[in-house]
């Protein structure tokens, strides 16, 4: 049985799909069986960001209605043995969709796969709920920005909510040199600020901006520093979810 990890984040843009493609390309390189599953729906990234997009034609709400089956909305991913993307849908509708349709999905994928990776919307409404609804293991993303972690805890009280004892945030978009001079929070007024554990820090980095532009996970690069960071922190994150 596979382990379902939901990516979110209160604010929008702090790099949840970027993350969530990333970690699914470690884990498909490390030989799992992985599934990403994009819900944030009318707004969808992730299928740019694998570059992938010409090739969705159903997608996790036709499935979840039960317009079409499962395999039929799961894009592989040439790149890796076995990595598969089902695409959010290209916009938001109002097909009467509940959280038990994603739970109930979300255990057929874990099945399926080693690892169901779920990339959410930002915010706390209806669909982080449908988004978290079948997950066993969140990771919040923020950036190192008073906003942006008030409304990491916002996010993380609602999955306390929601029964989700596994959470932990990693801090994205860092700027070591505006932290270094106090100008933005320092790990101390985010560690005292969150209640969840920061599992891991990605500094802001051009080349990620470009690779998400290109459709090419940057973790492909094996060796750089960017690869080891987020291996690391994928293990952190792998360890937590064993651990409980
Ligand atoms: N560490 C980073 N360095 C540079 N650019 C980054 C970094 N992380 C993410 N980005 C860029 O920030 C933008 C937003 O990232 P992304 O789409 O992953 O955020 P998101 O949280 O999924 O957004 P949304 O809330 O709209 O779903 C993208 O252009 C991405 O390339
Ligand atoms: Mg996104």
């Amino acid at each position: 049985m596979g382990r379902s990890i939901v990516i979110t984040s209160g604010k929008g843009g702090t790099g949840k799909s970027m993350f969530a493609a990333n970690i699914g390309a470690l884990l498909a390189m490390r030989g799992n069986r992985v599934v990403l599953v994009d819900t944030d729906m009318g707004l969808r990234n992730l299928d740019l960001y694998l570059g992938l997009e010409n090739r969705v034609v159903y997608n996790t709400m036709d499935v979840l209605s039960g317009v079409c089956r499962i395999q039929q909305a799961l894009v592989k991913d040439k790149r890796f043995k076995c990595l598969y993307l089902m695409a959010a849908a290209p916009s938001k509708d109002d097909r009467d969709i509940t959280p038990l349709h994603m739970v109930v999905l979300v255990e057929k994928l874990k099945e399926m796969f080693d690892y169901v990776i779920i990339d959410s919307a930002a915010g706390i409404g209806d669909e982080l709920v449908l988004a978290a609804a079948g997950a066993d293991q969140a990771v919040i993303i923020t950036e190192a920005e008073n906003a942006s972690i008030r409304d990491a805890d916002s996010v993380d009280r609602e999955l306390t909510k929601m029964g989700i004892t596994k959470r932990c945030c990693v801090l994205n978009k860092v700027n070591a040199e505006l932290m270094a001079v106090g100008a933005v929070p320092s790990l101390a007024d985010i560690s005292r600020e969150l209640r969840i554990k920061i599992n891991g820090i990605i500094q802001y980095d051009n080349n990620v901006f470009i690779a998400t532009n290109k459709g090419v996970p940057i973790v492909l690069k094996v060796g750089t520093y960017i690869e080891k960071n987020f291996s690391k922190i994928l293990d952190r994150i792998l360890a937590d979810g064993e651990n409980g």
